[in-house]
């Protein structure tokens, strides 16, 4: 893992309990997420809003886990405080993310992080009015993100275990940037977080 990684919650994750791991967890969201997602919404109300979604979709407990945390890459990459030189790049934030939770939560809770962004280019792919819905933004980010899947590249994702919760995750993600929207806290999803636990 490169150094720009905030190993912090990690290492107070290691060795505590079940319900320890979920305050360091949540602590480190409410902590972290005040910075701004994009124009509208913070980190932290992006998190909410998407989990929000999940849980009025009836989600598996698993899914809704996926998209509370699906960019906890961008927490604990601290992008805002980055050189900027970072910021140009693609910091791979969705394969950062999953790595960092794959000591505590199932592949099936973090697959579809690690797969939200390629989910995106699959999307583009299969669905026109998806891709046409898309902010200006995210089609500008979609070309450092690979641009628009291939056929082959297609076959490949399906391939993957629990790639359709990624495109299903991937949905609420682009919805999930409200301005302003009251929403569920975060210790609505304590328990739901806590079961999904490895
Ligand atoms: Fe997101």
């Amino acid at each position: 893992m490169q150094n720009y990684v905030d190993g912090s919650l990690a290492q107070e994750m290691r060795s505590a309990t079940a319900e320890q791991k979920v305050d360091a967890l949540f602590n480190y969201m409410e902590e972290r997420g005040q910075s701004f997602y994009d124009e509208v919404v913070t980190q932290l109300e992006h998190a909410l809003q998407c989990a929000a979604l999940a849980r009025q979709n009836d989600a598996s407990p698993t899914l809704i886990t996926s998209a509370l945390l699906h960019d906890l890459g961008h927490f604990i990459l601290d992008e805002h405080n980055a050189d900027t030189a970072f910021l140009a790049m693609d910091l791979n934030h969705e394969e950062i993310g999953a790595e960092y939770l794959a000591p505590f939560f199932p592949e099936i809770v973090t697959t579809p992080i690690r797969l939200h962004v390629p989910a995106k280019r699959y999307l583009c792919a299969t669905d026109a009015a998806y891709h046409d819905g898309l902010s200006e933004a995210s089609k500008k980010s979609l070309i450092v993100q690979g641009g628009v899947m291939s056929g082959e590249e297609r076959e490949t994702f399906e391939q993957i275990p629990h790639f359709q919760d990624a495109l299903t995750l991937r949905q609420w993600d682009d919805l999930a940037k409200v301005k302003g929207l009251e929403m569920a806290e975060l210790e609505t999803y304590r328990n739901v977080v806590q079961q999904c636990l490895s």
